[in-house]
């Protein structure tokens, strides 16, 4: 049977996945493959170094580090749901990417280490998520391990990340006493029984709270203690509520272990219960219905070396209205043509398959001759919106680039363009000079190495990087200013970006302010959402 547009657009959930690095995201995105039949045996997502690559890490250095460069869309079918996770890396030094990858998202997983609490990455990702007033839900996470006091916790996450919170189960003991969650919903409790350390689904008893075969599972003293919290509970916690869930203004809370099993498949149920379908989004000419019979959709995040025998780019997108179908024609907003859309690409649980169909909420990966930046509309509308934009982020680690061999000229100015254009690095010039040097600014340092790898070994161009001492840019907002003229401090730095628009870099802010005093008139503007 032909499902109509609404039907397979009502159906999807796409989401994102959000922790402090070893919260345990990896471990949790994994169980839910389990769960939803995408995979037959955990650890085929990661299972320690090896295996992890092969989903969605590509690039020596990822390798070398162990650690996750770039992001990733996973898809599988659970319970009617057609579940799309954006796997976001947690690592610092590529936030900005996991930024650009929450705007594809309607709603985050937030997995908190229960020994640990809210942790830095956490946090910051929070804000983003925040800002846009997406939905997040609380896992806490690792209850087989000693963990803190469950309202500390909360408490915690309340405090913290400024959002109340509402626990949807509780959990009863933690590390080797971890027994199982009550669930306040149906006031039963599941107890859960590990089978081969989580590789295979756990086995899941409920039990109610009142009945007399809960004796067998917990003792007077576990029993007083959960009726006492669950007290406790019940006078404290925000009432579950699903339109604040969905405003982004209460979180609601779950406990378990991914590595056991305990509790994933009733937050997974849950959560997809009380998450929304795709959501409408706006664009410069007013709010764009997911429903819509005209697809749209926009590119989030551009990929270089899928690949490596075909060097290939791949621009990912989050569809945004309406159905894709191989090998439409769109128009590409931004670059004022038609396109046609080439192989687009899903990544099913491991694989990466060529797709026919793909709806709003779904993410597509397409073949990227270089024409696509971060932030494109593309749409088969024949009104020209253009979707809301992807904030940038102001670098806050500059370096100069010297090129070695001059004769390589042509290749180099290529490659910096691209990998800015992949929005990998914002690069600047001297003010008043060309792209003989050039400067480039990041926002995590390791997007130098990532720099100096792909100019050698994509397009063989090798570089000299000098590192600058500058933390702060601003752009100089008076339009017919002569910015040799401005009066700075020893400190300062003239610069200008590749349309020619003057800045400034600053090492302090203290530098900021003293040539703000000492200028008369002169406005300067911050710019990125981390400033
Ligand atoms: P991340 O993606 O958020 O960085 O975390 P990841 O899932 O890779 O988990 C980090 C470590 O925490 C892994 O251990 C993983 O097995 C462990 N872990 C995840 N969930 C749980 C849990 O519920 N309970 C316990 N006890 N541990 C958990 P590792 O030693 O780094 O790797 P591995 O040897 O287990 O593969």
């Amino acid at each position: 049977m032909v499902k109509s547009l609404k039907e397979e657009i009502e159906k999807r959930r796409t989401f994102a996945i959000i922790s402090h690095p070893d919260a345990g995201k990896t471990t949790l995105t994994e169980k839910f493959l389990l769960y939803g039949g995408a995979i037959n045996l955990a650890g085929s997502v990661k299972g320690k170094a090896t295996a992890r690559h092969a989903v969605s890490d590509w690039m020596e250095i990822e390798k070398e580090r162990g650690i996750s460069v770039t992001s990733s869309a996973l898809q599988f079918n659970y319970d009617g749901y057609c579940v799309n996770i954006l796997d976001t890396p947690g690592h610092q030094d590529f936030s900005e990417d996991t930024y650009r990858t929450l705007m594809a998202a309607d709603s985050a997983v937030m997995v908190i280490d229960g020994s640990k609490g809210v942790e830095a990455q956490t946090r910051k990702l929070f804000k983003v998520c925040a800002m846009r007033h997406i939905p997040i839900f609380t896992f806490i996470n690792k209850m087989d391990r000693d963990a803190r006091d469950s309202f500390d916790l909360i408490d915690e996450v309340e405090k913290e990340l400024g959002i109340a919170t509402c626990p949807i189960n509780w959990p009863i003991g933690s590390g080797k006493n971890f027994k199982g969650v009550y669930q306040r919903d149906n006031k039963k409790v599941a107890f859960f029984f590990d089978t081969e350390k989580g590789t295979k689904e756990g086995q899941e008893k409920d039990i109610e709270l009142t009945s007399a075969e809960i004796d067998q599972y917990l003792d007077e003293d576990e029993k007083e203690t959960l009726l006492g919290e669950l007290e406790l509970l019940d006078g404290a916690a925000a009432e579950y509520d699903l339109d604040r869930v969905r405003a982004g203004e209460l979180s609601p809370v779950f406990f378990g272990s991914a590595l056991t099993n305990f509790g994933v498949e009733i937050f997974l149920k849950h959560f997809l219960n009380m998450t929304t379908p795709p959501t409408p989004r706006h664009s410069d000419l007013g709010v764009v219905d997911p429903f819509s019979e005209d697809f749209s959709a926009f590119v989030f995040k551009i990929q270089a070396n899928m690949n490596k025998a075909h060097r290939d780019r791949i621009a990912f997108m989050r569809i945004c209205s309406g159905k894709y179908e191989a090998g439409m024609e769109v128009n590409h907003i931004q670059g004022n043509k038609k396109i046609k859309l080439a192989q687009p690409q899903q990544l099913m649980a491991s694989e990466r398959k060529i797709i026919e169909n793909a709806y709003s909420g779904d993410i597509i990966g397409v073949f990227d001759p270089g024409i696509f930046s971060i932030g494109d509309t593309i749409t088969t509308s024949k009104d020209k919106f253009k979707f809301d934009g992807i904030p940038t982020f102001a670098p806050e680690h500059f370096a100069k680039v010297h090129q070695l061999d001059t004769m390589k000229r042509k290749q180099f100015v290529k490659g910096v363009s691209q990998i800015a254009k992949e929005g990998a690095i914002q690069i600047f010039q001297e003010y008043n000079m060309g792209m003989e040097e050039i400067i480039v600014g990041v926002v995590g340092v390791l997007q130098f190495e990532v720099l100096k790898y792909r100019l050698e070994n994509e397009y063989k161009v090798e570089i000299r990087m000098e590192n600058l001492p500058y933390e702060y840019i601003r752009k100089v907002k008076n339009p017919d200013i002569d910015i040799n003229k401005i009066n700075g401090t020893s400190d300062m730095k003239r610069i200008s970006d590749l349309d020619g628009n003057p800045m400034l870099l600053f090492v302090n802010s203290w530098s900021i302010g003293m040539t703000l005093d000492r200028n008369e008139g002169l406005e300067l503007e911050e710019f990125g959402i981390n400033q």
